[in-house]
């Protein structure tokens, strides 16, 4: 019997190997493949197109005999797959992650073959007719990016892709390194025929060891098929901050991860000064595709507004249903939630949905009608960033999680700009003060702030202060970071101040 197992990371955490190992001892054929991204029933056995799930060792003999209660019928038919649009994730399940063969056999390496017929300006209009935009989180258009590296002077150029997937919620990256790391080479590839770059960088956080170990493997075996073009990894140290693409440039260089001025933008000075694409990997991964015979008119025929084809959006934190959900951009937050999430996994009423990782906004089910996309999302004070949704019930205190994102701030501020690097810290003491409602008794020890005199500070006056802050830092703030970290405080202020005072009259 033909058995087929993930050997993703979270699939492996779950016991996938041991599973595996039970089934082999039992005759069995195992293939290893990528995840189907169903993750509340890994380890998912698969026979025959049937899943079982989650399974362990003990299951083997009733999954073999028929009796097994695990049974899910057909993998492809239920819900959580039928209802998706793969278009970047179309192998997702199906294929052994490093095999050259299936990839083969999946139309792998067609976009490239076709990308080296058409030449670079037809490669960079198909993807800027295909409406591709960057999936790291600010949304901008990839042709244009690759159109200004392609139009810059000089002989090197690079191809840069972003693996420091930092965001809370977040696993698709990880995942199309871990299950499909041919598309992402492919896709950078093309972005090189496009500029005219021979050399290619994934910079991958260290805390992906499985990624890192498929990247290697899978670039060591395509080498011959991607030449000219070289690829390489490279590991970061671990730091949120190294996800934003200049700071990732400083590490890649051997400096610093500290945050560049832009301009120069990377597209012109980038890598070594030199000109540079940095993308992240669901933007390259979705590039093959889209390179494909008609995949541009395909992807731009998908979607909203000018958010076109298909986002992979991941569903984490308090949900039934956690996984990875491709699907094209317009689905509302309420479907995502509760329909295809199931709503909480503790099963009591949803109190916040973070959309966006820890800089992005929190979402009250009163607003569960937004639809994804990155205009509807900054409409509302809100970014999709990439597409990570934490969902916490009502027993989540919103004051802490506020307090926290100044905390995460101030513990991954790069130190660079004054509102971030002092701004954040600033924040958690204002917040503790108005949870603690003691703005009055602990005024002699507190700095003199802002322009309010001590004495007179009352629980408003803080709510002032906290709102003045996020001001400075959402205007003056040289990065994401500290320009970000307002949004999900300002959010919790808005829809549960009651969270943020140990007297909820005080705080209107
Ligand atoms: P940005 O808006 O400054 O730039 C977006 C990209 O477009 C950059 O690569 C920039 O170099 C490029 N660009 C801008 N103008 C250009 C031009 N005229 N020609 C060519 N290229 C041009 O945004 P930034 O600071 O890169 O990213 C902010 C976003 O990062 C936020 O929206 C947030 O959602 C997201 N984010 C993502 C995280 C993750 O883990 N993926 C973590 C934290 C934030
Ligand atoms: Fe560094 Fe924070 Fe300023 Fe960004 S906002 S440059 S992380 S100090």
């Amino acid at each position: 019997t033909l058995i087929r197992i993930s050997d993703d990371a979270l699939a492996r955490a779950c016991g996938a190997d041991a599973l595996a190992a039970a089934f082999e001892k039992k005759g069995c054929e195992v293939h290893r493949v990528s995840s189907w991204g169903m993750q509340w029933l890994e380890p998912l056995v698969e026979i025959d197109g049937k899943g079982f799930g989650p399974a362990t060792p003990a299951d083997v003999d009733a999954i073999l005999d028929g009796s097994s209660d695990l049974a899910i019928g057909m993998i492809e038919d239920h819900p959580f797959i039928a209802s998706q649009q793969r278009l970047t994730f179309a192998r997702a399940g199906k294929t052994r992650p490093t095999s050259l063969e299936d990839y083969e056999a999946t139309g792998g390496w067609s976009g490239l073959k076709r990308a080296r017929n058409i030449g670079p300006e037809r490669i960079i209009e198909e993807v800027l007719h295909s409406g591709l935009r960057g999936r790291g989180g600010a949304g901008f258009p990839a042709g244009i990016k690759w159109r200004t590296v392609a139009g810059a002077a000089g002989p090197q150029k690079y191809i840069v892709a972003n693996a420091d997937e930092g965001d809370s919620a977040t696993f698709a990256d990880r995942m199309v390194m871990e299950g499909d790391p041919y598309a992402l080479i492919e896709g950078m590839a093309i972005a090189g025929e496009a500029v005219g770059a021979d050399q290619g960088y994934v910079y991958l956080r260290s805390e992906y060891p499985d990624a890192i170990a498929k990247m290697n493997r899978a670039l060591a075996l395509c080498a011959d098929i991607i030449a000219p073009f070289k690829c390489e990894v490279r590991v970061g140290a671990g730091a949120y901050v190294c996800g934003e693409e200049t700071s990732l440039l400083n590490s890649l260089e051997g400096k610093r991860g500290e945050v560049r001025a832009k301009p120069p933008l990377p597209a012109l000075e980038g890598l070594f000064g030199k000109p540079t694409v940095v993308n992240n990997i669901l933007t390259l991964a979705a590039v093959p595709h889209i390179l494909g015979e008609g995949g541009a008119n395909d992807y731009e025929s998908l979607g909203m507004g000018r958010s076109k084809g298909t986002m992979p959006i991941q569903l984490a934190g308090n949900i039934k249903h956690g996984g990875l959900y491709e699907t094209a951009f317009g689905i509302t937050l309420g479907e995502l939630v509760n329909d295809i999430g199931g709503g909480t996994q503790s099963g009591r009423p949803v109190k916040a949905v973070q959309v966006g990782g820890p800089l992005g906004a929190y979402l009250h089910p009163d607003q569960f009608d937004i639809k994804f996309d990155y205009e509807e999302y900054t409409a509302s004070e809100a970014l999709i960033g990439h597409g990570g949704i934490t969902v916490f019930d009502d027993t989540a205190d919103m004051g802490g999680m506020a307090r926290f994102a100044m905390e995460f701030c101030a513990a991954e501020s790069c130190g660079k700009c004054t509102p971030c690097r002092i701004g954040s810290v600033r924040g958690v003491e204002i917040i503790d003060r108005m949870r603690a409602g003691r703005q009055r008794d602990t005024l002699e020890q507190q700095p003199q702030m802002h322009n309010t005199p001590k004495q007179d500070r009352s629980a408003e006056d803080e709510i002032t202060l906290l709102a003045d802050l996020c001001d400075v830092m959402k205007s003056s703030s040289l990065c994401a970071l500290g320009g970000f970290t307002p949004y999900p405080v300002l959010s919790a202020m808005r829809h549960w101040p009651e969270d943020f005072s140990d007297n909820p009259q005080a705080v209107e």
